[in-house]
């Protein structure tokens, strides 16, 4: 087994169904934040993370992300016809940007299935889990700082935040101590996919980041329907720890849900306001409006 980790696998044969209905017809990884969508920013960070193959988890209705990371004759030609140069090396950058492998779930059976779609296509190896819809601007990038972790400790690594108050249920939420060592690690013990707020175990929500030894496979074959009815990441991952070291990692940067109307609102102010070509000029209009 090769201790390298150089795939990521992007879970995205959801049915965005929390930002209907600009998703009836469009994948909800397709949404713009700002100019690009938010699939193109997991996959730039998997690539700042120095991962090589990327496995993109699609269903019905998701043709849009392969064309998006598909050459477009029409467009380059004509941009190149009409001598746009800086946009025909925008569209070009986009095609070549990484290796990328398409595989189907068939049936929305859950997180951990649609990551055990992608199992031949892993091999033996640890990969990296990014799940579209949480934007992480971070520096180094999010992912990068869990291999670090990862190659350091040896075990899996979970990306975690603390969430106050009973939002902590729309999450998988981690049992266990704080690591002695390193205030950012967190030694798991347990973990549960969408408790009640009384019944968390602890504050710290998993987000979407993971790096998985290549066990979990093997475990989320066996693992039943969840929460929600759906086979479980999180029940995949409970089940790894009872053979081997599981880590929650507050990483060093910020998360935005965009997959959620208010999410990409906030994702969408923070990131226009950092814009070279427009950010002072974005930031002058907020400041003019009468809030
Ligand atoms: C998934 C996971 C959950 C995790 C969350 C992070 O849930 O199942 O454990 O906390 O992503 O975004 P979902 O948001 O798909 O319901």
């Amino acid at each position: 087994m090769s201790s390298r980790v150089r795939t990521a696998v992007f879970p995205a044969a959801g049915l965005g169904t929390r930002f209907l209905p600009a998703t009836k017809v469009i994948p909800k990884e397709m949404l713009a934040l700002v100019d690009k969508p938010i699939l193109q920013y997991g996959v730039e960070e998997a690539i700042a993370s120095g991962i090589e193959h990327i496995i993109i988890v699609t269903g019905r209705g998701k043709g849009a992300m392969e064309d998006h990371f598909d050459i477009s004759y029409e467009l380059d030609a004509t941009l190149e016809r009409k001598g746009k140069k800086e946009l025909l090396a925008l569209s070009r950058s986009i095609s070549s940007m990484a290796r990328i492998s398409y595989v189907r779930q068939k049936e929305p059976l859950g997180l951990g299935h649609a990551v055990l779609c992608a199992k031949d296509l892993v091999g033996n190896e640890p990969f990296g889990v990014i799940l579209p819809d949480d934007v992480i601007d971070a520096q180094p990038a999010c992912l990068k700082q869990m291999i670090e972790v990862f190659e350091e400790r040896g075990g899996s690594v979970l990306a975690t935040e603390t969430v106050e108050g009973p939002a902590i249920s729309a999450y998988g939420v981690l049992a266990g101590t704080q690591d002695s060592a390193n205030e950012r690690i967190f030694n798991c013990t347990g973990m549960v996919e969408k408790p009640k707020f009384e019944e968390a175990p602890s504050k710290q929500a998993i987000v979407g980041r993971y790096v998985l030894t290549p066990r979990v496979f093997e475990l989320l074959e066996k693992t039943a329907p969840g929460a929600g009815g759906e086979i479980q990441l999180t029940d995949g991952i409970k089940a790894l720890l009872k053979e081997e070291s599981v880590f929650g990692y507050t990483f060093r940067g910020k998360r935005y849900d965009a997959g959620d109307k208010f999410g990409m609102l906030q994702a969408t102010v923070e990131f226009a306001l950092k814009r070279p070509e427009f950010g002072d000029k974005f930031r002058a209009y907020l400041k003019g409006l009468a809030l």
